[in-house]
C-alpha cells in the first residue's frame, strides 16, 4: 500500500454509563488506502458504527491513535475535529435527514455555500444519480432511493476526501438499494473519494476492494477482492 490516507492503531472505545462499561472497540488496527472502497460487515453491536463515527471525527476514542494523511486526529480536540470533518468528510446515514422545506438542489446548496471549492449542486446531484427533472422537487415528492441520492449529493458536494456511509441502503428495497450503491461507486470513481460503507448485506462486499469483518469490537477478518463487481451485478 502506498502511504495510507488513514493509519489506525489500537483503536479502543469504552462507553461508560454509571457502573456499566460497554467495550465497543477493543484495539482495532487498520490502514486504509486513498480512494479505497471498503465494506464493513458484522453483527449488530459489533462496533461498526462506533468505528466509523470515530474515523469521521464525530466521536473520540478511549484509547488508540488515528492518523489522517500523517496528521494525528486523536488528541486534536473538538475544534480540530470539527475542522477535519468540515473539510474532509461526508456522511450518509440510513435516514436521509433532508430539510423538508427545501428542494433537492437547495438541500445540497446548504453545504456548498460554506465549502471551499464546492461542486455546483446540480453536478453533485447528477453524480449521485438523481435525474435532472427531480432537482427542483421537495423531499416529500421523492422516493426513498431518490432522497438518499440527494443525501449523497449533499455529502459529496464539498468534494470530501472521505465518504462514510452507515447502512445507506438499510431503509430501501433491494432494487432501489442497488441504485444507491451504484451512486456510491460512481462517486468513488469520479472523485476518488475514500469510501467506507457499513451494511448487513454480505453480497454488497463484492463491490468493495476489501471487506472488513467486525466481531465483538475487533476486526475478525479482512477479505480482499481481486476485482470489484458493479453494484448492478449484485442480487440480494
Ligand atoms: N452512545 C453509546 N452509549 C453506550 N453504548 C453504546 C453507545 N453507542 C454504541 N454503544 C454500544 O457499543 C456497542 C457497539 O455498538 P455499534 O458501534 O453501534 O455497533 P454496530 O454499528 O456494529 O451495530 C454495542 O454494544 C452498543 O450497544
Ligand atoms: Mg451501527
Amino acid at each position: 500500500m502506498s502511504e495510507p490516507i488513514f493509519k489506525i492503531t489500537g483503536l479502543t472505545k469504552v462507553y461508560r454509563s454509571g457502573e456499566v462499561e460497554v467495550h465497543a472497540l477493543r484495539g482495532v488496527d487498520l490502514e486504509i488506502a486513498a480512494a479505497e472502497f471498503l465494506v464493513l460487515l458484522g453483527p449488530s453491536g459489533s462496533g461498526k458504527s462506533t468505528f466509523v463515527n470515530i474515523v469521521g471525527g464525530l466521536d473520540a476514542p478511549t484509547d488508540g491513535q488515528i492518523f489522517f494523511r500523517g496528521e494525528e486526529l486523536t488528541g486534536m480536540g473538538d475544534r480540530g475535529l470539527t475542522r477535519f470533518r468540515r473539510e474532509h468528510v461526508g456522511f450518509v446515514f440510513q435516514f436521509y435527514n433532508l430539510v423538508p422545506s427545501l428542494t433537492a438542489r437547495e438541500n445540497v446548496a446548504l453545504v456548498t455555500e460554506i465549502a471551499r471549492e464546492p461542486m455546483d449542486p446540480g453536478e453533485a446531484l447528477e453524480i449521485a444519480g438523481l435525474a435532472a427533472d427531480r432537482h427542483d422537487h421537495f423531499p416529500a415528492q421523492l422516493s426513498g432511493g431518490e432522497q438518499q441520492r440527494v443525501a449523497i449529493g449533499r455529502a459529496i458536494a464539498k468534494r470530501p476526501e472521505v465518504l462514510l456511509c452507515d447502512e445507506p441502503t438499510g431503509a430501501l428495497d433491494s432494487k432501489t438499494g442497488i441504485r444507491v450503491l451504484e451512486a456510491l461507486a460512481t462517486v468513488n470513481e469520479e472523485i476518488g473519494t475514500t469510501t467506507l460503507v457499513i451494511t448487513h448485506n454480505i453480497a454488497i462486499g463484492r463491490m468493495a476492494d476489501r471487506v472488513i469483518h467486525f466481531h465483538d469490537g475487533n476486526v475478525a477478518r479482512i477479505d480482499e477482492n481481486a476485482a470489484r463487481e458493479p453494484a448492478s451485478a449484485i442480487t440480494w
